[in-house]
């Protein structure tokens, strides 16, 4: 069995270093075999059930392709994400479109392509959704997703489960799942996600909804062909942190959800991805600010949004020939013009000018937070697979920054 956990200290410096000089940085690189032994230990510890990736996590080609390969289905937050799944290759019958508080423009490329695939899931979590998708002539195969008024995760920003933006209250949804059947919907499933970065700690929460999702399969809705409890699995984000014990939240799992007859699915994003992708960037400047070491750096929070968002922390290591440099105490800190663009105050060989560093666990949520923010390029993504590596997304230029402007025709 992989190991649990892939630190930074598991990458290979000189390879990675080799790619930054070949591809410049900023440069996200995703190693698949990292992803495809992630999601070997998922789909281990939950052997009986569905494993759908949430492809909200990273939705680089070449990762949805080696996770339908591998045998995942993909669940989807938009169109976008239903049209890369799609052309990654996922069946149809593997893909669930989860829609949160839909745009028209979601809803009709979702019935669209339902049409065309009438395999395809949709979830609806308000009635409002399924009165839209009614009106648009979809009765296809639908599942409402239930608040199960428990929440967890790493930040209140990430927890979903008692957050009313998602679901119908779980009181409701007898009666909303009774009436989407009298009017004619396929109803296939009932889905809850308690929220996003789980320790060991959520886990009593964790199976207050499962076993919640459980009651409600068995009373209310004994003829659903699943039960979707979301994703969420945490990683380690610091280098200290143990992983998650999966083994033991998928016993607590089966444990809290108890005997229905529907297949259990789980959705992991970041479990799958985070671990499996690094952020390489350069040190551009190395400043003395009082004690402090200011350490200007090419990446930052246009590229890795989470430090900014969640105070979220994300191990950075030298890969640079730091000889006997000392380690000193450094504020690492991105080229945006915002104060808040600053990853953390680290530990490292004193960082000298042009030094590559690591950032660790910026496979989930990385490029897919990324943004154009002070007019900059997004940088490319390199998968590496064995011995071969590839661009799987280019670097962005200034022209493409560009690309959409049109002006005032009278200026
Ligand atoms: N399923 C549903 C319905 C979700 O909303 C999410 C995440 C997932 C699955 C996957 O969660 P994961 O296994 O990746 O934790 N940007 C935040 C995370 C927001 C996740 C939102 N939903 C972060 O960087 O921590």
């Amino acid at each position: 069995m992989s190991s649990a956990v892939w630190r930074l200290a598991d990458w290979d410096a000189g390879r990675l270093a080799e790619l930054a000089d070949t591809h410049g940085t900023p440069l996200y690189v995703q190693d698949l075999e990292r992803v495809r032994e992630n999601y070997a230990r998922m789909a281990d510890a939950f052997p009986e059930s569905e494993v759908m990736y949430a492809a909200k996590a990273n939705t680089a080609e070449a990762v949805l392709t080696t996770l339908v390969e591998a045998g995942a289905g993909i669940e989807c937050a938009s169109a976008g994400e239903v049209e890369r799944a799609l052309s990654a290759g996922a069946p149809p019958e593997r893909v669930q479109y989860t829609a949160v508080n839909p745009p028209a423009d979601d809803l009709d490329y979702a019935v669209r392509t339902a049409r065309e695939h009438p395999e395809l899931t949709i979830t609806a979590g308000a009635r409002d959704t399924i009165d839209r998708l009614a009106e648009r002539g979809f009765s296809g195969r639908l599942c409402l997703r239930v608040n199960p008024g428990v929440g967890a995760g790493h930040h209140e920003k990430v927890s979903t489960g008692a957050n009313a933006k998602f679901g119908v209250p779980i009181e409701r949804a007898p009666e909303l799942l009774a009436e989407a059947d009298e009017r004619g919907f396929d109803v296939v499933g009932i889905h809850a996600h308690a929220g996003s970065g789980i320790s060991g700690e959520d886990l009593a929460a964790h199976r207050e909804l499962v076993s919640r999702m459980g009651e409600l399969a068995r009373e209310t809705a004994p003829d659903l062909e699943f039960v979707d409890i979301g994703g969420g699995f945490g990683v380690p984000y610091r280098e200290d942190e143990e992983p998650l014990d999966l083994a033991a939240v998928a016993d607590a799992t089966r444990e809290a959800l108890g005997e229905v007859d529907a297949t259990l699915v789980v959705e992991p994003g970041r479990y799958l991805v985070a671990d499996a992708g690094v952020l390489l960037t350069r040190v551009n400047t190395v400043k003395p600010a009082g004690d402090e070491r200011v350490v200007g750096v090419d990446a930052g929070m246009t590229h890795l949004a989470r430090p900014a968002m969640y105070d979220a922390h994300h191990a950075i290591r030298s890969l640079a020939d730091t000889g006997d440099r000392g380690i000193v105490e450094a504020t690492v800190t991105g080229p945006i013009c915002e104060s808040g663009d600053v990853f953390g105050s680290y530990a490292l060989p004193n960082p000298a000018r042009g030094d590559l560093l690591a950032i660790g666990n910026a496979g989930a949520y990385g490029y897919e937070m990324a943004s154009q923010y002070n007019s900059r390029p997004r940088p490319a993504t390199v998968v590496l697979d064995g011995e071969e590596s590839a661009v799987d997304r280019r670097r962005e230029t200034i022209e493409d920054v560009m690309r959409l402007d049109r002006g005032a025709p009278w200026l």
